[in-house]
């Protein structure tokens, strides 16, 4: 930390001389996380947060598509990423034109799309879903034939929990694609007592093997509630060591996959970020109208 604490101050005062403020993603490094944020969340309540702040320039410490969001959601704002670089095998995976291509192999199927996809496929979508909504906002559709993108793992969890038939695009998660049933299985023959909980972007299959499943947010309140001796938390290896502070008496066990994109964000980058106003995240203002219909259905299903 005292490598940090220079950093910590300097970017802290200056969000204050910027009218900023700094809306972090639950896989940032504790540094951030702890030491600089705002406010922290999984992607739906970071999408809420940005349409309730009242200073004039979001810091997103996260991936491009949650500054993308941010965006839309306040197109008033000015929107800084630290690395616009930062970006993700999911929203990579899928462009507007494919959503296109889904609609005509499927007439009439309203299209679910993840967050964690480009404006431009956002406004290509009906409705937007999270991890945190994917069943409700799946279930609330009309129509019994649902298209879900671009995660396929997540829509095929999605599909155990509804009567709806979902159809979906192919699209992974390079970090939780990692985890497999079998290193969970050996998990629970040396660790009988230790609690898994996994992500939904992880394969079904993995998500069979865990006692819990839910957004970054609901394995968070997850381990704060029940606080386990042990837990194997099956997603980006950040979420442990953000947490691990506020449920000393918890045991985190192995193992540790990091996503390349959210690690892109470091408190160096924050810190130029703020002090050269850079880089700014435009949205084309056409296409922000139709992905925010997209955004805002979401939320306010609620
Ligand atoms: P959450 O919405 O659960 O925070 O997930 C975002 C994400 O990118 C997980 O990989
Ligand atoms: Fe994308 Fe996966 Fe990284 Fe989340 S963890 S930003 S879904 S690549």
């Amino acid at each position: 930390w005292l490598r940090y604490a220079p950093y910590v101050k300097a970017i802290n005062e200056l969000k204050k001389e910027k009218d900023a403020v700094i809306l972090a993603h639950n896989y940032m490094t504790p540094q951030i996380f702890h030491g600089v944020a705002d406010f922290v969340g999984d992607s739906l309540q970071l999408a809420i947060e940005a349409t309730k702040v009242k200073e004039q320039v979001i810091v997103q410490c996260g991936v491009h598509f949650m500054a993308e969001t941010s965006k839309i959601l306040s197109p008033e704002k000015t929107v800084l990423i630290p690395d616009s670089k930062a970006g993700c095998s999911l929203a990579e995976s899928i462009t507007a034109k494919d959503i296109a291509g889904m609609r005509a192999k499927y007439p009439g199927a309203p299209v679910v799309s993840y967050v964690n996809t480009t404006a431009e496929v956002k406004a290509a979508s009906d409705i937007c879903c999270t991890s945190s909504n994917a069943v409700d906002i799946v279930n609330s559709m009309e129509s019994d034939l649902v298209i879900m993108t671009p995660d396929g793992h997540l829509a095929q969890n999605v599909a155990k929990e509804t009567d709806k038939k979902i159809v979906y695009w192919e699209g992974e998660c390079m970090v939780h694609i990692e985890f497999k049933a079998d290193e969970l299985r050996e998990y629970r023959k040396y660790e009988p007592d230790a609690v898994i909980i996994a992500h939904p972007e992880c394969p079904v299959d993995v998500v069979a093997e865990a006692d819990f499943s839910g957004s970054t947010a609901g394995m968070i309140n997850y381990v704060k509630e029940n606080k386990p001796e042990k837990v194997l938390l099956v997603t980006e290896c950040s979420m442990g060591s953000n947490i691990a502070d506020e449920v000393p008496e918890v045991h985190f066990l192995g193992p540790c996959n990091l996503c390349p994109h959210m690690q892109k964000i470091t408190l160096e980058k924050i810190l130029w970020s703020l002090h050269t106003m850079t880089e700014e995240v435009i949205v084309d203002p056409e296409m922000a109208v139709k992905a925010r219909l997209a955004v805002q259905r979401m939320i306010d299903r609620k």
